[in-house]
């Protein structure tokens, strides 16, 4: 049996209509993607001035090698408890603490956050920081819902969270599309690093806000494979 062979003049102009548009849409998002990754520049984001309002007792959680601390504001704060569990990143940390003269007022905390009783045995318990700050850290953690509601307990009521962080994409399907095929390989080339969590729920869901001043959504951009989320969140008490 012989099946009709499809009309090429037809499909021909499709296709080629199909392909200009879905490589004009790629090359956008790789054009954002790369422009995010590669070209973003941090002083240029909502995050030095997030730092920036860090008041009272701070716990900042996962501070690394110190990215962050040149960014406080060190009249308005009285402490800061650095809860990093990788110890290999310590020196570096203090090193960074020291030039920044913060020495006086910064304690690396070598624990994670959900060590409760460790963080004890540091004055950190219930309702007992002015702050928390959450820079780029839940991507890469195991369990980071848990994690939020750990640092909503370390607050005092009317206390802020300071996050900014990147979120699963939401809207334009083919942004979506792309991020859950980014998503395949990323773990492995960036530590771990999760592209597709809904970080921005966990962190409205942790527990009532008074106050919520969100400054990026992931919404900001619907083209956006690696979108953003930050804000101020106050506990609500
Ligand atoms: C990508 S780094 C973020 C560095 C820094 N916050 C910044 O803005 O550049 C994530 C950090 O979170 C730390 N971390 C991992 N698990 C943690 C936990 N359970 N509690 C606190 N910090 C944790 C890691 O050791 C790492 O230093």
């Amino acid at each position: 049996m012989i099946f009709p062979c499809p009309n090429i003049t037809l499909i021909a102009p499709l296709t080629a209509c199909t392909t200009v548009t879905s490589q004009s849409l790629l090359r956008k998002l790789a054009q954002r993607t790369s422009e995010r990754l590669l070209f973003e520049k941090e002083e240029e984001t909502p995050t030095p001035a997030l730092i920036a309002s860090a008041r009272g007792s701070v716990l900042e959680l996962g501070p690394g090698s110190g990215n962050q601390l040149s960014r406080y504001s060190k009249s308005q704060i009285t402490e800061i408890y650095g809860v990093e569990p990788n110890t290999m990143l310590h020196p570096l940390l203090q090193a960074n603490v020291k030039k920044h003269g913060l020495s006086d007022i910064y304690r690396i905390v070598p624990c994670g956050i959900e060590d409760f009783d460790r963080l004890r045995t540091y004055g950190l318990m219930e309702g007992s920081v002015d702050t928390v700050v959450c820079h780029q850290v839940l991507c890469g953690v195991p369990r980071p819902k848990e994690m939020v509601k750990a640092c909503y307990r370390f607050l005092k009521p009317g206390g802020v969270m300071i996050v900014k962080e990147h979120v699963k994409a939401v809207g334009d399907p083919v942004t979506v599309m792309i991020q859950r095929m980014y998503q395949t390989i990323w773990p492995f080339f960036l530590g771990g690093c999760n592209l597709t969590r809904s970080t921005g729920d966990y962190i409205l869901q942790a527990g009532e806000w008074s106050n919520i001043d969100q400054v990026l959504t992931s919404r900001e951009d619907p083209l956006l494979v690696i979108p953003p989320f930050a804000g101020r969140f106050t506990k609500a008490g």
